[in-house]
């Protein structure tokens, strides 16, 4: 189907993957692949072997494509039976029934229940929360001169403000921002401790859930309680899975979408000069296709979460048997020259940008308006309170965290003139 299926020798040798100049950028590889090899068969740190798809067209067709299945369960050969592939300690603490997980029928039915709960309206009402949560971070380091963006602001962001909208009391929050960290420092790496971590938060959440149950209030916790679809409700166990994944889904992604985002602004002088002039004149337009086009260059999910063929396809014209993992890689499709005007160039006034930085299909994310909600918050503010942020450091000095799925800074050194 594609010519480079067709040709035998490719022009110049295949990039190595997953190594620290991968890492750091693996754009390029990427423009490889897409050219080369657009859905090409790798083995991935871990040893087990999975397809990438990397053109857009071929990614967003197997987004949508129900033959490639969430449920882990079909394929315990290829993947998990080794332990590799999904949340470490998460089986054993029993949250396997999560939304990224299921398929269809179980996956309509939990998606509709939390989505009774979880609504555009209830992330609205939830704006002037995250700004004064934003500003208080701020707060916490606007006279200092400097500050390592991830640890002080990206980080305990997106956590404080998902544990609020839970309705988790502020005072056990810390508890949840270790928990967090442990997960997002040893996302990749020893299992011992994020099993523990997620473990915690398991028993925490059941806990929770319990007590609310008999004192139901506003929160979304009360709300995932409430909600009820032709008379189902969601038991304690899904209700508490389901927060458990709001909580996972919505952390680190964010995290990297505050982190990412501001590092292209910085490196982007022309862009961030005309973002804060919107910003002064009261013009929020630039903000919002800004953000969306922070995602599409350089997005916090590089490859969406595993699918496994349920049966023998082909994607692009490769055939994949059945049993076999297959990898969306978000970062290549949204860098795709078919489906984006100058795709490597960062222009946050652009308008055809349906990039799939937050999916496509019955997995889309469901905590889209909450993202976008945060990190308009946080880039907005940051401009407008530190208008002479600078990056302290060089670019080659920073490092990116290893994991597969996800994309993200570990640090973020930055200077302003306090305030
Ligand atoms: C699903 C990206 C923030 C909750 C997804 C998927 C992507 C994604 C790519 C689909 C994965 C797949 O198909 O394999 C992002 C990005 C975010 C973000 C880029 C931040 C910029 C959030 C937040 C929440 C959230 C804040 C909730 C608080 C979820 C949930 C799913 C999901 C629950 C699973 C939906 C389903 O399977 O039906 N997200 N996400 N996400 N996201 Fe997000």
């Amino acid at each position: 189907m594609h010519d480079a299926n067709d040709t035998n020798t490719p022009p110049a040798p295949a990039p190595s993957l997953f190594t620290w100049e991968f890492a750091s950028d693996p754009y390029p590889a990427y423009a490889w692949l897409r050219e080369h090899a657009p859905v090409h068969r790798t083995a991935l740190p871990s040893g087990v072997e999975a397809w990438l798809v990397t053109r857009y067209a071929d990614a967003r067709q197997a987004l949508a494509d129900q033959r490639l299945s969430k449920n882990p369960v079909h394929h315990s050969e290829s993947a998990h039976g080794k332990g590799k592939v999904g949340i470490p300690g998460e089986r054993s603490a029993n949250l396997m029934t999560h939304l990224l997980n299921i398929d269809p029928p179980d996956h309509t039915r939990l998606r509709r229940l939390v989505s009774k709960a979880f609504t555009p309206r209830r992330v609205a009402e939830f704006a002037p929360r995250v700004q004064e949560l934003t500003d208080r971070l701020i707060d916490g380091f606007a006279d200092r001169g400097e500050a390592d963006l991830i640890h002080e602001f990206a980080f305990p962001l997106p956590i404080y403000a998902i544990c609020d909208m839970l309705g988790v009391p502020p005072e056990d929050q810390d508890d949840f921002r270790d928990w967090a960290g442990m997960m997002i420092r040893h996302g990749g790496g020893p299992r011992g401790g994020v099993a523990r971590s997620v473990k915690k938060m398991r028993t925490y959440l059941a806990e929770l859930i319990h007590r609310k149950r008999e004192d139901l209030g506003e929160d979304l916790i009360s709300g995932l309680i409430r909600a009820s679809d032709h008379g189902e409700h969601l038991t304690e166990n899904e209700a508490a899975a389901m927060a458990f994944i709001l909580l996972f889904a919505g952390f680190e992604t964010t995290v990297n979408l505050i982190g990412n985002g501001t590092y292209a602004l910085l490196r982007h002088p022309e862009q961030r000069e005309r973002l804060q002039r919107a910003l002064a004149e009261g013009d929020e337009t630039l903000l919002a296709t800004g953000v969306e086009e922070l995602l599409r260059y350089d997005g916090p999910v590089e490859l969406a979460t595993w699918r496994f063929a349920t049966q023998d396809l082909t994607i692009g014209g490769q055939r994949i048997a059945e049993g076999d993992p297959v990898l969306v890689v978000l970062a290549a499709a949204d860098r795709d020259p078919e489906r984006f005007a100058a795709p490597d160039t960062l222009d946050l006034s652009r308008r055809d940008n349906q990039h799939l930085g937050y999916g496509h299909g019955i997995h889309y994310c469901l905590g889209a308006p909450l993202a976008r909600l945060e990190g308009q918050a946080a880039l907005a503010t940051l401009l407008r309170r530190l208008p002479d942020l600078r990056l302290n450091a060089e670019p080659e000095e920073l490092r990116w965290r290893g994991g597969l799925i996800m994309r993200g800074l570990r640090t973020l050194p930055v200077a302003f003139t306090s305030e």
